[in-house]
């Protein structure tokens, strides 16, 4: 692996960073909201303004054991690559009796195009279908946001149609395309 590692940092090839997920907690509100003023992260995507203290505070109110005992209705997590804080993950359960859930994320623009985001939702599939009750759960993103939608293709989400004039975004309505996938898929690729 180290030789693997010289071998690409010689070439001149970056060696594919190693990626991470924690729950996010209180103090990495600063992180969250730099993160969420960065014009790459608010291309595609209208994010609500919020204030540090609101961020902290949505944070600190997540009980992360809550998930894993089919409660609670939002959970974050911060993506690392290679040690550092990259990015985060959001989850948002509206339906416990039929375990529907949607995630949403974003990095940093210095983390950008790296293959962070495919490896970091990867593993989450793995910990919520493996160890929560979220039977489907949905992602959506803007009609020309091509990375995002790579990642949920990549990671086994299936394009399940066109929601037209979703959002407003810099005044204009944009289309969103929806992406979905089932615990029994997920499961069925072993
Ligand atoms: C969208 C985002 C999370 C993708 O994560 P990422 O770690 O940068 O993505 P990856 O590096 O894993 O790349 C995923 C795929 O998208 C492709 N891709 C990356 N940037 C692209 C671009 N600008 N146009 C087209 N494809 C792109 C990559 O080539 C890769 O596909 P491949 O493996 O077939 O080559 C990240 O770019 C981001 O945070 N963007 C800003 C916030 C955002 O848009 N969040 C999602 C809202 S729905």
């Amino acid at each position: 692996m180290a030789f693997v590692e010289k071998f690409l940092s010689e070439s001149g090839a970056n060696p594919a960073p190693r990626v991470s997920l924690r729950p996010a907690v209180a103090r990495d509100a600063d992180l969250l909201w730099r993160w969420r003023g960065e014009w790459t992260v608010r291309r595609h995507q209208p994010l609500h303004e919020l204030s540090v203290a609101q961020l902290r505070a949505d944070v600190a109110s997540q009980r992360m054991s809550d998930l894993y005992r089919g409660r609670g209705e939002k959970f974050q997590w911060i993506v690392s690559a290679d040690g550092e804080a990259a990015g985060w993950i959001t989850l948002v359960v509206s339906n416990w009796e039929h375990g529907l859930a949607e995630v949403g994320y974003a990095l940093a623009t210095e983390h950008q195009g790296c293959g962070v985001m495919t490896r970091g939702l990867g593993q989450l599939l793995e910990d919520l279908f493996h160890h929560t009750e979220i039977e489907r759960l949905e992602a959506r993103c803007a009609l020309d946001n091509l990375a995002s939608r790579r990642v949920l293709e990549k990671n086994g989400f299936r394009y399940e149609g066109l929601l037209r004039g979703y959002f407003k975004l810099r005044g204009t309505r944009v289309d969103n395309l929806l992406f979905a996938h089932l615990r029994r898929d997920y499961l069925a690729r072993g």
